[in-house]
């Protein structure tokens, strides 16, 4: 079975919430293993280069001050489909549209404080891990 790799990282408000244990229980109950995971914090620009791809929208500015709001838990998946495996446990980015039962049903805030991010493919799984781990 081929193995792939995903990056997920624990939002502010999750954390704030104390919601770390109960989502790497969904990771731990799913196909996925954690093969590396860290506590950090983003700073501005981590934050503005991690999303540069939203650097023109209009969520941009508050997507970035939300992620600099304090710790983040950084995670590595691996598993089969671990891009969308992840993906489908997280549910829609609009927590409103997430299915029941999925992290951001259960933990979101808003669309902003969405508990969770994941890679969208291969190639960004790759970009992200790299930018938060020596791999
Ligand atoms: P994430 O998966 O981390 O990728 C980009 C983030 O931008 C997304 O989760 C949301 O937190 C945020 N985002 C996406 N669309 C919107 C939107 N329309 N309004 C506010 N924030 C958004």
């Amino acid at each position: 079975m081929d193995k792939d790799l995903t990056l997920s990282i624990i939002k502010p408000n999750a954390v704030r919430n104390k919601k770390i244990g109960k989502i790497i229980s969904v990771f731990e109950e799913s196909s996925l293993t954690i093969k590396k995971a860290k506590l950090t914090r983003l700073n501005k620009s981590q934050a503005e280069a991690f999303y540069k791809e939203h650097v023109d929208k209009p969520f941009f500015d508050e997507l970035v001050g939300f992620m600099t709001s304090g710790p983040i838990m950084v995670l590595i998946l691996e598993g089969a489909n671990a891009v969308e495996e992840n993906r489908r446990l997280m549910g829609a980015t609009n927590p409103a549209e997430a299915e029941q039962g999925t992290i951001r049903s259960l933990y979101a805030d808003s669309m902003t404080e969405n508990a969770v991010h994941g890679s969208d493919s291969q190639k960004s799984a790759h970009s992200e891990i790299a930018f938060f781990f020596d791999e």
